[in-house]
C-alpha cells in the first residue's frame, strides 16, 4: 500500500488525512495517509526517513513549505515562483519532484465551484508573505485588469510585484494607499484574521456584488469572513474549498487521477456548522 503523509507543525487539526482519505475511497486507490508533527530544524531528517521507508508523496505545510521548496531536486514553474512548495512526489528515478497547488486550489474553487470570474476583474491582495506569493501567479494567469497587493510592510509588497512581473500587471501599496479604491475581488492572505484581526480596511473597498475570500479557514466565520458578510459581499468565503481543491491538485500529481471534490467539500462543510 503507497504511503503518503503531511508534515507541519501544528498538525493536529489538519484535514488533509480525511480529505485524501475521501478522495481514495472515491477514486478506489489503494493509499494511506497520515499526518506527522514535524518542525522545521527536524523536517529534512523525517522527509529522508519517509521515502526510505517507502512514501510516494508529501504534503508540507506551515513551516515548512519553504524547506519543502528547497529540498526538491526539481520544481515545477508555479513552484520555483512560489518559492514554496506544499507537495513533494516521489519520481521514477528516486528524485523529489516539488510543486505548489496552493494557488491552482484557489482559482478551482472561486472560479468552478463559485462561479466568480477572474478575468478583467480587480483584485486586491492583503498581506504579501508566504500565502500571498502561493497565489499570485495561477492568479495573474486569469488576467485581471488589475491585482494589487497592500501589506502593512510595503517593501515586501512591492518586491512581489518585481518577482512577477513578467507575469502579468501587479503593483503594490500599504494600506494607507486603498482608501478610494475598489475591487471586484479581495481576497485576505495575511496571517492576521485566525488571530481575529484585521488590517484597516475602509468602507466601500468592496465594489457591489463584490466577493470576499480568506485564504485561512475555521470552523466559525473568520474575522475577514465576517467583514466581507457587513460589506454586504456577494459570496465571502473562507480556504475550507480552496484546502480541498489544493488536495485534488496534489492527489492527481502523485495518482494521475481527479477525485471529485464537490462531495468532499459539502461534508467538510456540513461538519462544521
Ligand atoms: P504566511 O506564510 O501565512 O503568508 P508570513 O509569510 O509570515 O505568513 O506572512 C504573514 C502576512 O500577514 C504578512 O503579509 C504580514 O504583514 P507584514 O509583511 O507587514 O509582516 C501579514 N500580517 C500579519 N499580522 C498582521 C496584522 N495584524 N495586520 C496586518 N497584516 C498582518
Amino acid at each position: 500500500i503507497d504511503q503518503y503523509a503531511v508534515f507541519g507543525q501544528p498538525i493536529k487539526h489538519s484535514k488533509s488525512p480525511r480529505i485524501h482519505r475521501l478522495f481514495a475511497e472515491q477514486t478506489g486507490e489503494n493509499i494511506e495517509y497520515t499526518a506527522r508533527e514535524v518542525p522545521a530544524d527536524t523536517f529534512d531528517e523525517a522527509v529522508d526517513q519517509f521515502f526510505a521507508a517507502g512514501g510516494k508523496g508529501l504534503n508540507c505545510t506551515v513551516p515548512l513549505k519553504e524547506l519543502a521548496w528547497r529540498r526538491a531536486e526539481r520544481l515545477t514553474e508555479r513552484a520555483r515562483l512560489s518559492k514554496a512548495v506544499n507537495t513533494l512526489a516521489q519520481q521514477e528515478d528516486g528524485s523529489l519532484l516539488g510543486d505548489n497547488t496552493d494557488g491552482i486550489g484557489l482559482v478551482t474553487d472561486l472560479t468552478r465551484n463559485h462561479g466568480i470570474t477572474l478575468t478583467d476583474a480587480r483584485v486586491l491582495i492583503l498581506g504579501a508573505g508566504g500565502a500571498s506569493r502561493g497565489i499570485i501567479g495561477p492568479i495573474l494567469e486569469c488576467k485581471p485588469s488589475r491585482l494589487l497587493i497592500a501589506n502593512r510592510t510595503v517593501a515586501k509588497a512591492e518586491q512581489l510585484t518585481e518577482d512577477f512581473a513578467d507575469i502579468g500587471k501587479i503593483s503594490a501599496c500599504g494600506f494607507d494607499h486603498l482608501p478610494g479604491q475598489q475591487f471586484d475581488l479581495i481576497l485576505n492572505a495575511t496571517s492576521a484574521s485566525l488571530s481575529n484581526q484585521l488590517p484597516p480596511l475602509p468602507e466601500r473597498l468592496l465594489a457591489e456584488n463584490g466577493c470576499c475570500y480568506d485564504l485561512a479557514y475555521a470552523n466559525e466565520a473568520t474575522a475577514f469572513v465576517r467583514w466581507g458578510q457587513l460589506q454586504n459581499a456577494g459570496h465571502s468565503l473562507d480556504g475550507l474549498g480552496m484546502l480541498v481543491e489544493q488536495a485534488a491538485e496534489a492527489f492527481y500529481l502523485w495518482r494521475g487521477i481527479r477525485p471529485e471534490t464537490r462531495p468532499v467539500i459539502a461534508l467538510l462543510n456540513a461538519e462544521r456548522h
